[in-house]
């Protein structure tokens, strides 16, 4: 089944909790958590703190996207209840297939990003490991950018790569999703649709939960 996992990077902080209250009630099955650094990516957004305060408040599972220099050092404190999966850049992990096992021993799913200029060949050997993969159909930091076209072959190349090598495996995206392209992307073999500012910047984010949803069935 595919499910939409709204991107909190885009939420209203002030309101965070009704925010999440409001694509619970439509039907989003997924919270995307976007944790960035102002080191890997140009930017600064939130940790673990803002993550916690949601505990208790929703059932929704956490899809924690860390864009950290050294996510080693901080994946323990993002597993809670609620987390499902923590997903690391390859580019940020010096020794990736170390990390990924440091994820899986924690009890909870690993999943490697790559950048849009990064190859799938990165994942060679390691992706019978994965439980997903999230493809970077931006250049991560911000929310609200262009999806780069480039990146739908990779997905139908990493669709074939899963077909063959690792049935189960979630692919993800991230990254300029819209109404436009989020069939299309999931006709590809995308499951796991983040859309950041497409949600949160709806006039009504209910309904515009429930317009994405409707295309991705
Ligand atoms: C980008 C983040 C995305 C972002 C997506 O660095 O990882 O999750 O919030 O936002 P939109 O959907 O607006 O491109
Ligand atoms: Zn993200």
């Amino acid at each position: 089944m595919n499910r939409l996992a709204p991107s909190l990077l885009s939420a209203d902080f002030s309101r965070l909790g009704q925010q999440v209250a409001a694509i619970e009630k439509a039907g989003a099955q997924v919270i995307h958590v976007d944790v960035m650094d102002g080191h890997f990516v140009p930017n600064i957004s939130f940790g673990a703190v803002v993550m916690k305060s949601l505990l208790g408040k929703t059932k929704l599972p956490f899809d924690v996207h860390l864009m950290i220099e050294n996510p080693d050092q901080y994946l323990e404190s993002f597993v809670t209840d609620n987390t499902e999966i923590i997903t690391v850049h390859a580019e940020a992990c010096r020794h990736l297939h170390r990390t990924v096992q440091h994820i899986k021993s924690l009890g909870v799913k690993a999943g490697v990003a790559l950048n849009p200029a990064t190859p799938l060949s990165v994942l060679d050997y390691v992706l019978e490991d994965l439980d997903l993969v999230l493809i970077m159909s931006v250049n991560p930091g911000f929310g609200g950018q262009k999806f780069i076209p480039s990146q739908l072959d990779k997905i139908k190349t990493l669709k074939e790569m899963k077909d063959q090598r690792n049935p189960k495996l979630v692919i993800a995206v991230d990254g300029g999703i819209n109404l436009d392209n989020i069939k299309t992307v999931a006709d590809a073999g995308v499951e796991l649709l983040v859309a950041g500012s497409m949600v949160f910047d709806a006039p009504d984010i209910e309904s515009r939960v429930k317009e994405l949803l409707e295309l991705i069935q």
